[in-house]
Formats: C-alpha cells, sequence, structure tokens
C-alpha cells in the first residue's frame, strides 16, 4: 500500500468581517498530509497558525475553500458529525493544557471515553495505561493544579490519546515548559509518530521544530515555505551547481 492522504485543504480563506473592517487571517492555504507524518507549524505571531489548527480539528470552519479530512469533506458535516470526529479522529494538546484544575490525572484522562460511552473499566484500563505510557503512574491521583507545567502537558496528552485518533494536533505543546521538560514532550511525540500517528505541531521555537520531517511557514495567512518543497529545491540547486561546475 502506498502513501495515502489524510489531511487535504484546497484554498482555504478565514476572513473577519465587522461593518468598517475585513480581516484575512488565512489567505488561499493549500496543503497535502499524508498519514503517518509529523509536520511542525512555524510563524510569526498573529500569522493565522492557530486559525489553521482549529480548522483542521474542525472546531471551525473556514469562510471558503475546501477541507477533507480522510476523505470526509467537513464542510458538509452537520454539527454532531463534527463533534463524533473531533473526538475520535482527532487528538488536540493545547498550550495551556486545558485541563480540568481540581480533578485527578484520572479523571481528566477519561473525560473523552466519557463522552463516547466506553464502560468505567475500560476507561480505568486505558487511562492508567497512557498515564504510564507518558511517565506519570505515580502522579494518577493528582489534580493538575498540584501538578508541574511538563507533567500537566503529559495528563494533557494522555487524554488527547484516549480515543486513539489518527491525528495529534498540539498548538505549542512546549509553549509554557522548561527546555528539559520540552524535550520530553518531543520525545512522546516521536514515539507516537513512530507508531503511526500523524502529528502536526505549532511551534515558535526552530529547535522544537527541527524534530519533525516536515517544517511549514506561515506568514500574513499564507504558506510561504513548505520543508518538503525546501529540501527539493535545496537538491535541485545543489544538482544545478554540480552540473554547471
Ligand atoms: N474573531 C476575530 N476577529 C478578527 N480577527 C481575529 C479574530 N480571531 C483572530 N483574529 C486575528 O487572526 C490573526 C491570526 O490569529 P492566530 O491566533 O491564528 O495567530 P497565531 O499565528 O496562532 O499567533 P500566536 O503565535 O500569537 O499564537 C490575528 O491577527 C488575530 O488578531
Ligand atoms: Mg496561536
Amino acid at each position: 500500500m502506498g502513501v495515502s492522504l489524510i489531511i487535504q485543504v484546497s484554498h482555504l480563506y478565514k476572513i473577519y468581517k465587522t461593518d468598517d473592517m475585513e480581516t484575512v487571517v488565512l489567505s488561499d492555504v493549500s496543503l497535502k498530509i499524508n498519514k503517518g507524518e509529523f509536520v511542525a507549524i512555524m510563524g510569526p505571531s498573529g500569522s493565522g497558525k492557530s486559525t489553521l489548527m482549529h480548522i483542521l480539528g474542525a472546531l471551525d470552519l473556514p469562510t471558503s475553500g475546501t477541507y477533507f479530512l480522510d476523505n470526509q469533506e467537513v464542510g458538509k458535516l452537520s454539527d454532531d458529525e463534527l463533534a463524533d470526529i473531533r473526538n475520535r479522529k482527532i487528538g488536540f494538546v493545547f498550550q495551556a493544557y486545558n485541563l480540568l484544575p481540581r480533578t485527578s490525572a484520572l479523571d481528566n484522562v477519561m473525560v473523552p471515553m466519557e463522552y463516547a460511552g466506553v464502560s468505567e473499566t475500560e476507561q480505568l484500563k486505558k487511562a492508567k495505561k497512557l498515564l504510564e505510557m507518558v511517565g506519570l503512574s505515580d502522579r494518577m491521583n493528582h489534580p493538575p493544579n498540584k501538578l508541574s507545567g511538563g507533567q500537566q502537558q503529559r495528563v494533557a496528552i494522555a487524554r488527547a490519546l484516549v480515543m486513539d485518533p489518527a491525528i495529534i494536533l498540539a498548538d505549542e505543546p512546549t509553549g509554557n515548559i522548561a527546555s528539559a521538560q520540552a524535550e520530553e514532550i518531543i520525545e512522546i511525540f516521536q514515539k507516537l509518530n513512530k507508531d503511526g500517528h500523524t502529528i502536526i505541531m505549532i511551534t515558535h521555537e526552530s529547535d522544537i521544530a527541527e524534530h519533525a520531517r516536515r517544517i511549514i511557514h506561515i506568514r500574513d495567512g499564507k504558506i510561504v515555505q513548505d520543508g518538503n518543497d525546501h529540501k527539493q529545491r535545496l537538491i535541485k540547486e545543489s544538482y544545478e551547481i554540480i552540473k554547471t561546475n
């Protein structure tokens, strides 16, 4: 079997209109991502990264353009279908963790399974296994407000994984975390990617982005560079240098 597309975005625009102003936040973004890729998205503050990620995660719809997620056209789905896709196909990891602060790590991880109607025994089994995977076996009963930033982010990753999503979307997952802990978070993503998860991660830091196999640069709502193209251009250029010498 060859590579298969999991995300296909064509001519996407996101425009906010008020009475006297129009803000173009995404402008003619086209993008293809295959199953199993590890993609980093970089760009200045306000360039549209989170907006794009919200659209990719079916949390928001574009003003125009089409988005196919796993061969389904997202713009044509009902609210219920969208909610189901968000819960089953996508795992979200946010910079601010978005955990319930006074509920145990274990219960936080179980939330998406509760929504999906998974049995309690199964919920417990899965949540424990994932918290072990992210190195938190000894912190399962701690609430997030008694955990470090890196530990909270690992709870958020475990929660993102409980429904075994094909895609993991992470918006600055290491943004609030000291660099040693950030390395650990990235190692978890790399392991997940090896296991076949598609990962799309926004980051400001180029040393974090280097861990991805493909880096997409966004500026003013446009893709200005895509890692794969960039590599190909370099190969072509070096070939031409060899030829002309
Ligand atoms: N509801 C809205 N109405 C108008 N403009 C908006 C709205 N929401 C977001 N924007 C604008 O969209 C632009 C892109 O925002 P976005 O959050 O996608 O940026 P970002 O690249 O994630 O930035 P950062 O790195 O700071 O997180 C910003 O300039 C923002 O002001
Ligand atoms: Mg952002």
